[in-house]
């Protein structure tokens, strides 16, 4: 079982994106837990204010240290976290190869940042890791908290009917999934590959994996060279 602590100063954000679908199942099935923290809670004074303006001036507030580290050493005394993620633009960018080292944890803890961002010293001090799932900037971390759990949720064993399928997702192997079909066979005049409908395994094999380094190399050619 993994659980997924996330802590946020706009939970209803995150009620319903892990409602539906395979990360409802994973949820379902125990294989995946998300609690989603208030931060709120922990704001300081008769407020609970959560946010200052910036040391050294300049437009836009920061995230203070004090409910951060309050929230963060609460959670640290109940759970033992494998990893501490801040999630923000200038983190090491999201890809499959993260999304799996992730899945193998039991206990993650994200922060979404909002504003200028976080009060630094916690990003000195308590974060373990931080995370950017593009080049681009969100209002905050909440959308980027939700690509995460779906990301990493449904590569945890038993979260796919069959296994098999998160393997031959693009970017499992560097390279992006070949195209696919269903019924019917013929559409408006467009056809399915004739390969598919041969029920030659090896030739339909040898069809898909040439597909994905064709399209690898077409549309994303920096894949390979990654190799
Ligand atoms: N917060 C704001 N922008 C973000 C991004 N691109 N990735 C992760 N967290 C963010």
């Amino acid at each position: 079982m993994l659980t997924i602590d996330i802590i946020s100063l706009l939970p209803e954000l995150l009620t319903s994106p892990f409602d539906h679908s395979i990360i409802k199942r994973a949820r379902q099935k125990n294989l995946l837990q998300v609690n989603v923290i208030d931060l709120r809670e922990y704001g300081v004074g008769k407020h609970r204010q959560l946010d200052d303006y910036q040391y050294g001036g300049g437009a836009g507030m920061v995230m203070m240290i004090e409910p951060l580290f309050n929230c963060i050493n609460d959670l640290k005394s109940k759970n033992q976290y494998d990893a501490i993620v801040y999630l923000t633009p200038d983190g090491k960018t999201l890809n499959q190869g993260i999304a799996n080292h992730f899945s193998t944890f039991n206990k993650i803890l994200f922060i979404c940042g909002h504003y200028k961002g976080i009060d630094h010293r916690v990003r000195d001090h308590l974060i373990t890791h931080e995370i950017s799932i593009g080049d681009f900037v969100l209002s905050g971390g909440e959308t980027a908290a939700i690509i995460m759990v779906d990301a990493i949720g449904r590569l945890l064993p038993g979260v796919l009917n069959n296994e098999s399928s998160a393997l031959s997702d693009s970017f499992q192997d560097n390279l992006l999934a070949p195209p696919v079909y269903s019924r019917p066979a013929e559409f408006n005049g467009w056809k399915v590959p004739e390969v598919l409908l041969s029920g030659h395994d090896a030739k339909i094999e040898e069809w898909r994996t040439n597909q994905s380094l064709e399209r690898t190399k077409e549309l994303r050619p920096d894949l390979l060279e990654d190799e």
